[in-house]
C-alpha cells in the first residue's frame, strides 16, 4: 500500500525491502504499537505486539500477570515470548518498554532485527500514556516521576537501538514517514547482515 510522506512526497514506504524483522522499542506511550501497525500496512507485513502474544501465551493480561505471578515472571515471559517471535519470518514487532533493558533479548534482537527506538519526550508520554490505564508500572506512584525515572534509566540503553527516530507530536503519519526514511538511510548504510558499510552508525533520525 502507498504512503504519502507529511510533506506530500511521493510515497515511500512500499519501496523498503527488509532483510530482518524491524523491532520498536522505546518507552510505554513513544508509539511503538501505533507506528508498528502503520509500518506493517505500508509495507505489507505483518504486524505483531509482543505485550499481546505474552498475553495469549499466558491466557491473562499483562496487568494480571504483574499482580498474580509478580514483574520478574512477566519479564521471563516476555524474553521467551520474544526469542521465539525473532526466530519467525520478517514481521513489524512492537516490544513493551521493559523488552530492550534486557541483555538477552538485546542481543537477540541486534542478532536478528533492527531496532528502532521511538524516542518521546516526557510530556508526550505522559499524555500518551493517561489514555490508558492498563501499564501496571505506573500505577506504582505518580506517572511523571515514575516516567521520569525511566527515562533516565532506559534512554541510554534504547540508544543502543540501530536506528533511533523522535516520535512527533502530531499525526501518526508525520512520525511513520520519519521512521520510513530513517530505516532507508540505515539499509542503504547496512548489509543485510547489518553491517556497516559507511564507516559510522546510521545517522538517520
Ligand atoms: C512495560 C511496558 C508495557 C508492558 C508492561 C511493562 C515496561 O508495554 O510490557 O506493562 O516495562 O515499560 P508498552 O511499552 O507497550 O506499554
Amino acid at each position: 500500500m502507498a504512503r504519502t510522506g507529511s510533506d506530500g512526497s511521493a510515497p515511500t514506504a512500499e519501496k523498503l525491502k527488509l532483510p530482518r524483522t524491524i523491532a520498536l522499542v522505546g518507552l510505554m506511550g513513544a508509539g511503538k504499537s501505533c507506528i508498528g501497525r502503520r509500518l506493517a500496512a505500508a509495507l505489507e507485513l505483518p504486524f505483531v505486539d509482543a505485550d499481546k502474544e505474552i498475553e495469549a501465551a499466558a491466557g491473562c493480561s499483562v496487568q494480571d500477570i504483574f499482580t498474580e505471578h509478580g514483574e520478574a515472571a512477566f519479564r521471563a515471559g516476555e524474553r521467551r515470548v520474544i526469542a521465539r517471535l525473532l526466530d519467525q519470518p520478517t514481521v513489524i514487532l512492537a516490544t513493551g518498554g521493559g523488552a530492550f533493558m534486557d541483555a538477552d533479548t538485546r542481543a537477540l534482537i541486534r542478532e536478528r532485527a533492527i531496532s528502532v527506538w521511538l524516542r518521546a519526550d516526557l510530556d508526550l508520554l505522559l499524555r500518551r500514556t493517561g489514555r490508558r490505564n492498563t501499564r501496571p508500572l505506573l500505577k506504582r506512584g505518580d506517572p511523571r516521576q515514575i516516567l521520569s525515572d525511566l527515562i533516565e534509566q532506559r534512554h541510554p540503553v534504547y540508544a543502543e537501538a540501530d536506528v533511533v527516530v523522535d516520535s512527533v507530536d502530531g499525526p501518526p503519519e508525520m512520525t511513520l514517514a520519519r521512521v520510513t526514511e530513517s530505516i532507508r538511510s540505515y539499509l542503504e548504510n547496512h548489509d543485510a547482515a547489518g553491517q556497516d558499510l559507511s564507516g559510522g552508525r546510521s545517522a538517520a533520525q
